[in-house]
């Protein structure tokens, strides 16, 4: 290990890999219970807490990692303060698994959920957020320890490079749109209003600020391409981002009672969202095609296919849904859900498959190692979230003609009409599962196969 730092950064990472494989599991038996609905201990909604719950935080932990690594890599030292990073790492992972104690206590008993000053003491109960008050501000005091001790490291080594600033800079923004999150308000119309800016403005603001930086990181360390072409292409990248994202938060305010206007600007910006995916997927393309000396190519194959799954989930899976002629049918269906799948395994999760993959082997000093199992749990994983989403997405056209069209009630379609759809999402969500699993077990295994011979994972020639 070149620096002490990088051990929080693995922390980091095997807390996220470690809660995604919990996350995966749980997102099965969301599944079974669609077939049956009593078929496990804990109820539905409880379940469905804890697999998206799992998935926000074991991301926020792959991408708290990934800026450790990225700092320390870019400062060219070790961080300003290193037991205040390893305070921080633990305190996170203490507060997760004492909040997910405390939503299955209330799957248990369901009346343990008490009022405790005012504040829900185990679910705040609302979707992606759910953690209660007493957690809300440990995360938030966790993201600002994060914050200074990165902040910190940099102004003392006087290295700012442009990659490392945007990160922060999407860091910053991502802990600050937390905090709209931190009020409740009796009205739902405002209550909505703010929620949605946690939720959007993250995934379609903040975070894809850090995607568009982490990719220019990766590229940059997989290809060696000039530093300044990359950070020219970040910038157009990041603009974009927060150009279009940024006032497409109207996409979610058509219909929860904010003004009309909203339907226009909703409609206008979020149908450009996918210019500045697209830019990245160029982005990813070009670089590889300039650049033929790939010093990872496991970590060069995971990049562009973040690039590429994030155009699709994201982009494409979300502009078919987003003009109000058609959000009005398909809001709150299935279609919302197979969109929300495929986005956040495209532009998130593969994004922290890829930098775990060219950040753990340099940290564990691998100059070469067996990518085998790497590229086995990405096809799996792949191919299962694309049959998982077709699926998804046939169940949503079901449901919104039966329901939205034809007014057939709604558990009337989705315990007949979309019986089918509920098993091949469970079968194809077990496909998943092995991908994860394999994902999971190359992490702790990491350059332990022996390399076989003509499968190198560096190609240093410029002809291949
Ligand atoms: C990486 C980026 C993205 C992620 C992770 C993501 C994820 C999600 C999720 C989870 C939901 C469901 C929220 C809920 O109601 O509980 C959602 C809703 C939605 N997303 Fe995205 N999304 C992303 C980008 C986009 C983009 C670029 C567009 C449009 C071009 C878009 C359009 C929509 C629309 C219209 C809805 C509302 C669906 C409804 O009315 O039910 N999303 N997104
Ligand atoms: C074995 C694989 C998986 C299975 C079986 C599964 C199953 C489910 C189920 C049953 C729901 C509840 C849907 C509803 O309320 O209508 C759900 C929601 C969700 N899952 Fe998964 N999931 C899996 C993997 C994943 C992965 C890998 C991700 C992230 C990339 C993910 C992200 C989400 C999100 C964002 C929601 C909320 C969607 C919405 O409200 O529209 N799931 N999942
Ligand atoms: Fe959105």
């Amino acid at each position: 290990m070149k620096y002490k730092s990088h051990r929080i950064a693995m922390n980091f990472f095997t807390f996220a890999v470690l809660l995604f494989l919990v996350q995966v599991l749980v997102g099965l038996i969301a599944a079974g219970q669609f077939i049956k609905p009593d078929f496990f201990i804990i109820s539905f909604n409880i379940i469905r807490t804890l697999h998206i719950n799992a998935l926000v935080v074991w991301l926020l932990c792959g991408l708290m990692g990934a800026t450790y690594y990225v700092v320390v890599e870019e400062t060219e030292g070790e961080l300003w303060n290193l037991p205040l990073a390893h305070f921080q790492f633990w305190a996170t992972a203490i507060a997760t698994i004492l909040v997910v104690i405390g939503y299955i206590v209330m799957g248990l008993n369901p009346q343990a959920n008490k009022w405790v000053f005012g504040t829900l003491i185990l679910n705040e109960g609302r979707t992606y957020i759910e953690a209660p008050r007493w957690a809300d501000c440990l995360i938030a005091l966790s993201a600002i320890l994060f914050l200074f001790n990165n902040v910190m490291t940099i102004i003392k080594s006087k290295k700012i490079t442009g990659i490392q600033g945007t990160l922060i800079g999407g860091m910053v923004f991502l802990t600050l749109m937390y905090l709209p999150g931190m009020v409740y308000i009796k009205s739902m119309v405002k209550d909505q209003f703010w929620w949605w800016w946690v939720v959007h403005l993250w995934v379609e603001g903040a975070w894809e600020v850090i995607a568009g930086a982490l990719l220019a990181f990766m590229l940059l360390k997989v290809t060696n391409a000039p530093r300044h072409v990359l950070e020219r292409w970040m910038y157009i990248e990041v603009f974009l981002v927060l150009f279009t994202g940024i006032l497409g938060i109207g996409h979610h305010y058509y219909w929860i009672g904010t003004p009309p206007y909203w339907l226009w600007i909703g409609a206008i910006f979020s149908s450009l969202e996918p210019v500045p995916l697209l830019v990245m997927v160029w982005d990813a393309f070009r670089t590889t095609r300039e650049n033929r000396i790939i010093n990872n190519r496991i970590g060069l194959f995971l990049s562009v296919a973040h690039a590429i799954f994030n155009f699709v989930g994201a982009g494409l899976w979300g502009v078919i849904h987003t003009l109000p002629q058609v959000n009005k049918w398909t809001h709150g269906t299935q279609i919302t859900n197979a969109h929300g799948h495929l986005a956040f395994y495209g532009a998130y999760v593969l994004l922290i498959v890829a930098i775990i993959y060219i950040a753990v082997p340099n940290i564990k000093g691998l100059k070469d190692f067996n990518t085998d199992r790497a590229y086995k749990a990405f096809w799996w994983m792949t191919v299962s979230m694309i049959l998982m989403v077709l699926t998804l997405t046939g169940a949503g056209m079901v449901q919104v003609y039966m329901e939205r069209l034809m007014g057939v009630d709604y558990v009337v379609v989705k315990e007949h009409y979309n019986y089918w759809f509920w098993v091949f999402r469970a079968f194809f969500g077990v496909g998943f599962l092995i991908g994860v699993g394999l994902l999971v077990l190359d992490y702790f295994t990491m350059g332990n196969l022996p390399v076989r011979k003509g499968a190198s994972n560096i190609r240093t020639t410029a002809s291949a």
